[in-house]
């Protein structure tokens, strides 16, 4: 009956409620903002600055953060390690936002799964955690092409992280996506996020004075209120500052500590200081060794930055794993491509594993604590299943005929400009070009990032940065030229970003005469690609099977699944997919000679393997409780 009255009449019924409250307050002599939950009321001021210090309404707050990028580790494990964190006794969680995973065609996103952003926010607030968010539109981040997305570079006249119109129209367009949901988590509305940061280390790249302030007003005009941040590195940090925004700056060794504090404050002025990434680790390179800091330096540097009165961020907190083919790349001599695993020899290890640096700063951090620190979650089982031996495969030859009709083009069309994805064109993954040739001779062109070039079937070496042309030997007659490319990273930090298509760029060259008439084959190896070609198409691996191949294996698990390493030893260089999951490229170069595999990506009962390999297979797969990632190096 209520219900109904308040239906038919509701300007009334508003009324005789205002009436109410009014009295209330007048009775009590109190004032409308006690109408507003105490939790938010406390939330007007947010995290500011006064003098030197950092304050969070009105008290003086030390910024001890931590990074982990949600993308880099299974949903499932959030909640692992973000407890971690705060039982280390960090405060803040810092983390990326990646456009190229959010939106992979332009205008469809991606917020689910593993790129639930909101929930891991909300995760982190509910476990105690604030939050500072990093939001790009480029975040370097050791991710393909620093986080922008490759369908970007389909605009030859294309200049990344510039006011080009074609740039900034795309920025628009995700940040009014990715800010609408970004403003309900901030401080002042009762969310986590306490600040945000303007794009990243800008100063580096520098190519256009309009550009940070046009970030900074989308932010704004979005209604990203909370604190805003620039972060820079010692090469940027002049140049990275926009005005209005509290520079923090990136940093390894205490020398640069001292340089660059006596920078900000020469040119800021009396402000809170902050590293914004103090680099616990570094990230490793295929052919490179594994990198790694010594955890007492680590803790001398902290302490050191925190005795010099600065907040700090650990980047990495917990590095986590490149999946799938996310990695970035570098290219200033040579182009050198990330290895599969971030681990970044962090606080905590890519499987999440507590390290010497964790006891060592969750020692100090818990000295700054008034309350003793939660306890540390227990370590996650780690086990070694049996070895597989794969008995069914399909040559990659075998599998084009159930992968539907290639494209047909005069000529080569690089990744990004293929007519695939509804019009995106391709991400990641590999291409096969295709086309007839008569005669022998000179094989030149540019490709990107390697192609394995073949005779019908028959390999017949490599193309890369290096490597641009090959020898044609004697054919006879009509003859199938076949290139197999894969991208193998786009480069995430330099000045080259806009030259970072992939496939075959431009012409190929027979003999200085291009080739032209070709079918192309977009094998992205995404889960609709798998779909393509169903079980009973795979046949037993002959003794010499023909390369590159897919390789089957099922296997069964009989107790609840744990975590684990796959060892590929005895295999050349190719990808790995379980149960669907794409775990990353592996590569005999190494330093990385095991891949991690989550436990939660396992099932209790069936499992499946499937292994691309580009060049030559060994005979089983392993897997270990104990991860292998390279020759050691400490960092210099
Ligand atoms: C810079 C970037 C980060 C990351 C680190 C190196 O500081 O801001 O995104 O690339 O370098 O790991």
């Amino acid at each position: 009956m209520t219900t109904w009255s308040l239906r038919r009449r509701p300007g009334r019924t508003l009324g005789l409620l205002l009436l109410v409250i009014l009295s209330f307050l007048v009775i009590r002599r109190l004032e409308w903002s006690t109408l507003i939950p105490a939790w938010l009321r406390h939330r007007q001021l947010g995290l500011h600055t006064k003098g030197q210090h950092f304050m969070l309404e009105d008290s003086i707050f030390w910024i001890f953060g931590g990074s982990i990028h949600y993308f880099r580790v299974p949903r499932e494990y959030w909640r692992d390690r973000l407890l971690k964190m705060r039982a280390c006794g960090l405060n803040t969680l810092t983390t990326y936002v990646p456009w190229n995973l959010h939106e992979p065609e332009r205008g469809k996103f991606n917020f689910s799964g593993n790129l639930d952003l909101e929930a891991f926010v909300l995760m982190a607030a509910e476990i105690g955690l604030w939050v500072i968010l990093r939001p790009g539109p480029y975040i370097c981040s050791e991710i393909d092409l620093g986080g922008l997305p490759s369908w970007l570079l389909q605009d030859s006249g294309m200049k990344l992280r510039t006011t080009y119109k074609g740039f900034t129209e795309a920025v628009d367009l995700y940040f009014d996506h990715l800010m609408s949901r970004v403003v309900p988590l901030q401080y002042k509305h009762g969310g986590p996020i306490i600040a945000v940061q303007v794009e990243n280390e800008y100063g580096s790249y520098d190519r256009d004075p309009a550009y940070m302030p046009y970030i900074r007003k989308a932010l704004e005009d979005r209604g990203i209120i909370e604190l805003l941040l620039t972060s820079d590195n010692k090469d940027g940090l002049k140049k990275g500052m926009v005005h209005g925004v509290l520079a923090t700056i990136n940093l390894q060794t205490r020398e640069e500590l001292q340089l660059m504090n006596t920078f900000l404050v020469s040119v800021q002025g009396i402000q809170p200081k902050m590293v914004m990434e103090y680099w616990t680790g570094w990230f490793d390179s295929w052919g490179g060794p594994h990198n790694i800091l010594d955890s007492s330096e680590v803790l001398e540097t902290v302490t050191s930055i925190v005795d010099a009165g600065s907040s700090v961020n650990l980047y990495m907190f917990h590095g986590g794993t490149n999946f799938g083919f996310i990695n970035g790349a570098m290219h200033f001599h040579e182009y050198k491509s990330d290895v599969t695993s971030y681990d970044y020899d962090a606080v905590l290890t890519e499987a999440g594993d507590y390290t010497a640096k964790y006891s060592k700063l969750r020692e100090f951090f818990g000295s700054f604590s008034d309350a003793p620190l939660p306890p540390p979650p227990k370590p996650l089982p780690k086990m070694t299943y049996e070895p597989l031996i794969p008995v069914v495969y399909l040559s990659l030859w075998d599998v084009l005929s159930f992968i539907g009709e290639p494209i047909k083009s005069e000529k080569p069309i690089n990744m990004e400009n293929l007519p695939v994805n509804e019009g995106n064109g391709q991400a990641f993954g590999y291409i096969l070009y295709e086309t007839i040739i008569t005669s022998s001779g000179t094989l030149s062109g540019v490709v990107r990032d390697r192609g394995q070039v073949f005779l019908d079937t028959v390999s017949i070496g490599f193309m890369d940065y290096k490597t641009t042309k090959i020898v044609i030997p004697l054919i006879q007659g009509y003859t199938f030229l076949r290139i197999l490319v894969e991208n193998r990273g786009r480069v995430n930090y330099g000045n080259n970003i806009d030259d970072q298509r992939k496939g075959i760029i431009g012409n190929l060259y027979l003999n200085d005469s291009p080739l032209k008439k070709f079918r192309i084959y977009s094998l992205d190896m995404k889960k609709s690609f798998f779909q393509r070609f169903s079980i009973d198409k795979w046949t037993h691996i002959p003794d010499v099977p023909t390369f590159p191949a897919f390789f089957f294996c099922g296997f069964v698990i009989g107790s609840s699944p744990s975590d684990t390493f796959l060892k590929l030893e005895g295999w050349e260089k190719g990808v790995i997919f379980v149960n669907g999951q794409n775990l990353g490229r592996y590569w005999n170069i190494g330093p990385q000679e095991t891949l991690y595999l989550p436990g939660p990506w396992l099932f209790r009962g069936n499992n499946q393997i499937i292994i691309f390999e580009e060049v030559m297979a060994g005979s089983v797969i392993q897997f270990t409780d104990t991860p292998y990632l390279g020759r050691n190096q400490y960092i210099h």
